[in-house]
Parts: C-alpha cells; structure tokens; sequence
C-alpha cells in the first residue's frame, strides 16, 4: 500500500498495509526485529515509547536497517516531538491529539497519525489537515462495523485500525475502502521477542503480509 500523502506533511511510502506496535524492552532486540520482519515483508514499523530505550531503538532501527520504515507510536505530548525526529523517526502516530501536539508536528514537520476514536474527533483531524488517521481502539469501539458505519458520513478520510487487530480479522478491516492499513501488537509476541525466536516472527510478518495482500 502506497500512501502518497497526509497533509499537512506527507508521510513516506511503505509497502505493508500491516504496522507492527512493538515495546523494545532490550536494545539487543531491535535490529534484529526490525530485520525479521522485512524478512517477512513488513517494510514499516511502529516503535512506541513505552520503554526508557524506546529513542535509542529507534535510532539503531535507523541507522541500521534503513529499509525499514521507521516511526515512534504513543506519541503523546508535544514535547516529545523533537526527541523522536531527532532518533530518526520518519514519521509518528498516536492513540489520540491534542491542539499542542497537531501544532508541534505541523510545526516540526513531522508526518504524523493522529488518533481518533469519533466522528467528531475524525472531522478535528481533517479541520487541522489530516487525511488518514489511527482509529484507536478498534475493535473495543466495534471493530469493522465502525469503519462501515463512518464511509458513509465521512468517506474522504482513510484510517489505521488499531487495537485488537488480529490474524482472524485483519482481511476484513483491510477489505474496506476507508481503511489504508491496520496496526497490531501480534506480529511481535513478547514471548517470541525474549526468546528471540526471529524466524517466527518472520514468519507471522509472512503471514500477514499474504493475508494483506490476498
Ligand atoms: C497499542 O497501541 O497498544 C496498539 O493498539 C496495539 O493494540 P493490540 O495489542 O490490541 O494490537
């Protein structure tokens, strides 16, 4: 999935329409990550600060595999916006926003999702520029009856479901027309990540990619 643009500043293109949400809690595991799941095809991920190492991640999935499409998620307050531009974050995302945060990024320049849960919330976001938005969280707010519900109303906007996306319902998101890409923590299960078991993690990335893609 190429997304061409988010104004006001255009996000990079990727190819995955699956964003992986991953917590780096060692720094040792996030080259090697990032590497098993371009292995699989995912050329995108989200490393949210959730971790003291989260920035530090992001610069080492930076600088070494450049390939891969790096952003920070849980961006919350506007001050961290310089810290993940600064990491090397292409772009960044966030589970909602708030009118200091919408500054800062426009300001900065960073491309960046913002978080919507609500029609209203979704029709801020395109008053301050932005086309395609994190729906967060998806599923607890009714999953895909909520996108096809939005279309109707609101059907300029695209949107990355977040939020209890899983290997069962991910086609189904992907299949409409409102939604450009979904995001999810299952690509990167904590029990694989400390075992270190990468190829099953590339596998998953496989998985999802297929699935993505049929
Ligand atoms: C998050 O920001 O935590 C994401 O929404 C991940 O949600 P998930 O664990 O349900 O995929």
């Amino acid at each position: 999935m190429h997304i061409a643009a988010n104004t006001p500043a255009a996000l990079p293109v990727f190819k995955s329409r699956v964003v992986p949400v991953v917590v780096i809690q060692d720094l040792a595991q996030a080259v090697p990550m990032a590497e098993a799941l371009l292995a699989g095809g995912v050329d995108v991920i989200e490393i949210t600060l959730r971790s003291e190492i989260a920035l530090t991640a992001i610069e080492a999935v930076a600088r070494k595999v450049p390939a891969m499409m790096v952003g920070a998620g849980t961006v919350t307050r506007a001050e961290q916006v310089q810290a993940v531009l600064d990491a090397g974050a292409r772009f960044a995302l966030s589970p909602g926003m708030t009118p200091s945060l919408l500054a800062k990024v426009k300001s900065a320049g960073l491309p960046f999702m913002p978080g919507v849960a609500s029609p209203s919330e979704a029709m801020l976001a395109r008053d301050e520029g932005f086309g395609l938005m994190k729906c967060f969280p998806a599923a607890q707010l009714g999953g895909v009856d909520v996108l096809k519900a939005w279309a109707g109303p609101l059907p300029d906007l695209r949107f990355c479901p977040t939020g209890g996306v899983t290997v069962q319902n991910l086609a189904q998101f992907l299949a409409l027309p409102n939604v450009a890409m979904v995001g999810g923590s299952w690509l990167t299960p904590a029990a694989l990540v400390q075992a270190g078991d990468w190829a099953a993690i590339t596998r998953l990335a496989a998985q999802a990619t297929a699935l993505a893609s049929a």
